[in-house]
């Protein structure tokens, strides 16, 4: 690959997704790519990138493939603890001690860039051991959504291996899962509260499908994204919570710069951003 073909084909895919491979990443992207460019049959750069833009059935085929190979959805089961307990102090502080759910309200989560389903089921395991412990009935209903067809066919499936699973207890992988050789397969019980679907953060109409939301998961996924991308995707999260909501971004990554509109909710180890109000 060229800088020559680097150029247009990094400036197609930040427009299509907000990612932004800088030039010291023009290796890692022509080793992404190299494999669409062999199934395709094309001897360039250059006509792959023309290829993509023609705009026609087949262009926009591909730009579903091109979607699954720029992307990174490393991701595994509880994943950052001192998040998720800061995730379950505000359960249970703001919802269960207050009684602020009901059957007609459901508690509304959405984990943003949800990859193979790691991150939401991850969420429904948890809320199910707190209405146990409590024995509190949390009607909730959670939204998975990604960019990458290939990583959201993985999440309706359910079936994860050993890497996946290396942070869960043996007593939560057998409550939850059907061990299948190597594998385990997540119970049906589980996988109904979780509702999957594509969806691209930077497109702004998409997000009317993802309103009053009490708790959004956007973890890992800005670092992939320019200061531009960040902020556009914070404001629509802002706008897409319920006064009072929370935001949880990516340990690495923080909303500094990005937003004034949250106000910093300290945690052991976390922060989460709540929307004023
Ligand atoms: C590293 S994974 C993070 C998974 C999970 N949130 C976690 O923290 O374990 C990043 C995910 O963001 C998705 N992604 C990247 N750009 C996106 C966009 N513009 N809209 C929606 N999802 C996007 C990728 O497909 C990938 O699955």
């Amino acid at each position: 690959m060229t800088r020559d073909e680097f150029l247009p084909l990094r400036d197609f895919i930040y427009e299509k997704t907000g990612i932004f491979f800088a030039e010291n990443k023009m290796y890692l992207l022509e080793s992404r790519l190299s494999n669409r460019l062999e199934e395709l049959g094309f001897s360039s750069f250059e006509d792959y990138y023309f290829f993509l833009k023609y705009n026609n059935i087949d262009s926009k085929k591909e730009l579903t493939n091109l979607l699954n190979v720029v992307t990174t959805n490393e991701t595994s089961y509880f994943r950052n603890p001192p998040q998720l307990d800061a995730f379950k102090v505000i359960i249970q502080k703001n919802y269960i001690n207050n009684n602020s759910i009901s059957m007609s309200s459901p508690l509304r989560i959405w984990s943003a860039a949800c990859s193979t389903g790691e991150e939401p089921y991850t969420l429904a395991i948890i809320l199910l051991e707190m209405m146990e412990i409590s024995r509190k009935n949390i009607p909730f209903v959670i939204y998975a959504t990604d960019i990458s067809s290939k990583v959201l066919e993985s999440a309706k499936r359910g079936v994860y291996g050993s890497y996946s699973t290396r942070n869960m207890d043996n007593a939560i992988i057998n409550k939850y899962f059907t061990r299948n050789g190597e594998n385990c397969l997540l119970k049906e019980h589980v996988k109904k509260f979780v509702k999957i679907d594509f969806m691209n953060l930077t497109d702004a109409e998409a997000y009317k499908k993802y309103k009053n939301m009490d708790i959004i998961f956007c973890r890992n996924v800005l670092i992939y994204f320019d200061e531009k991308a960040k902020k556009k995707v914070i404001d629509l999260m802002y706008e897409s919570l319920k006064p009072g909501g929370f935001l949880t971004v990516g340990h690495a990554e923080s909303l500094h710069n990005i937003s004034r509109a949250f106000k910093p909710v300290m945690f052991p180890g976390a922060i989460a951003y709540q929307r004023g109000g």
